[in-house]
């Protein structure tokens, strides 16, 4: 069990808004930054998810959450958010735009419909929450920061998730661009990839059926495991604190070394048995003569 990382009250006074707050990775970095006393904003569509999980973190924590349905995708829903989170407390520091959607399918067996719903919730989506409460902070001269969940295919690409891909490349592309046009304002941005992090709303999306044995991600992991929510919400935490205050423009990978396993041309060398190099090795020597 992985403890945290940050020391008690590292986010004291802090005022955090979690898109997707309620499930997965969402929930467990807002578990986290309220454990830290942050007060928290969580919003997604689904109105009980969000309060069972906000009463959930306040009993372990004792520390507020606020609970907003909002659909990113509506402007005015993400409007009314920033106000019933400003409304609640007074002022928002960190805006962290976690919420997504994604499901596997080969692309040309997707409707345009489908291909623009995923790019409405990830790009645009983040965008309107960006584009909403970053006015607002210029407005009042407030410090702040955005923290962007992305995926490492953003930056490789990917088959079989493409309109994801694409929001997601775009939402790193948008990470970097605001990094430097709003750090004038004292408004950082910074993304986090992550590599593969068990919850409910990825597997059954990604993974489902017998596909959770037949493409095991531990096996594309130079770790051998999967992620422990934890472990992203230490980084998260670090990221969006004081800390973390000379960071922007960034993107950290948190995948146990995944992606670049896959990159590195030579690294499907692993599947040779050790006993093997010997004649490996004798076969170049012999060659070199
Ligand atoms: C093909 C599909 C489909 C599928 C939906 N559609 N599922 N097409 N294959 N499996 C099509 C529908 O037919 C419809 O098009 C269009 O997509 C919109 O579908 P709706 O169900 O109406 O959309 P909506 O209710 O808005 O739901 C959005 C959703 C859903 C993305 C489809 O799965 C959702 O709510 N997801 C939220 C949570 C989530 O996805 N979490 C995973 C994040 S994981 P037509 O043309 O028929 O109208 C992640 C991990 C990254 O990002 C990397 C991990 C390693
Ligand atoms: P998840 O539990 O399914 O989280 C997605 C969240 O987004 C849900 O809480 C969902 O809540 C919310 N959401 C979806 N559409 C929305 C909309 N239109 N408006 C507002 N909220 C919406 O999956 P997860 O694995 O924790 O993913 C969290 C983040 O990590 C995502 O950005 C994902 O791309 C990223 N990520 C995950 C992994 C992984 O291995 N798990 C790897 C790389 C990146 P509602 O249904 O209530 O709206």
């Amino acid at each position: 069990m992985i403890g945290g990382a940050l020391r008690d009250n590292a986010l004291a006074g802090k005022t955090i808004v979690v898109t997707g707050g309620g499930t997965g990775l969402g929930k467990a970095m807002s578990t986290y930054l309220s454990l830290l006393g942050a007060n928290i904003v969580i919003a997604s569509r689904k109105i009980d998810v969000l309060e069972a999980a906000a009463v959930e973190i306040e009993n372990h924590t004792g520390n507020p959450v606020l609970a907003i349905a909002c659909d990113i995708r509506n402007m005015e829903e993400v409007e009314s958010l920033y106000e019933a989170a400003i409304s609640r407390f007074g002022k928002i520091d960190v805006l962290i735009n976690n919420a997504a959607g994604n499901f596997i399918s080969p692309t040309e067996r997707l409707s345009a419909h489908a291909f623009s719903t995923i790019i409405d919730i990830v790009l645009k989506g983040t965008a309107n929450c960006t584009l909403a409460f970053g006015k607002r902070w210029i407005e009042n001269k407030q410090v702040a920061n955005v923290l962007n969940i992305v995926t490492t295919y953003a930056f490789t690409g990917s088959g079989y998730v493409v309109p994801s891909a694409v929001a997601k490349g775009g939402v790193l592309t948008m990470t970097r661009s605001l990094a430097v046009e709003w750090g004038k304002y004292g408004i950082r941005h910074n993304a986090i990839a992550p590599g593969p992090f068990p919850t409910k709303g990825a597997w059954d999306r990604l993974l489902p059926g017998d596909l959770q044995e037949k493409f095991d991600f531990k096996n594309r992991v130079p770790l051998k495991r999967v992620g422990d929510h934890q472990e992203l919400a230490n980084l998260v935490a670090f990221l969006v604190s004081d800390y973390a205050g000379y960071i922007n423009g960034e993107v950290i990978t948190i995948d146990g070394g995944e992606w670049l396993q896959g990159a590195g041309q030579m690294n499907g060398l692993e599947a040779i048995e050790p006993e093997r190099w010997d004649v490996i090795e004798q076969m170049i020597r012999n060659n070199n003569k």
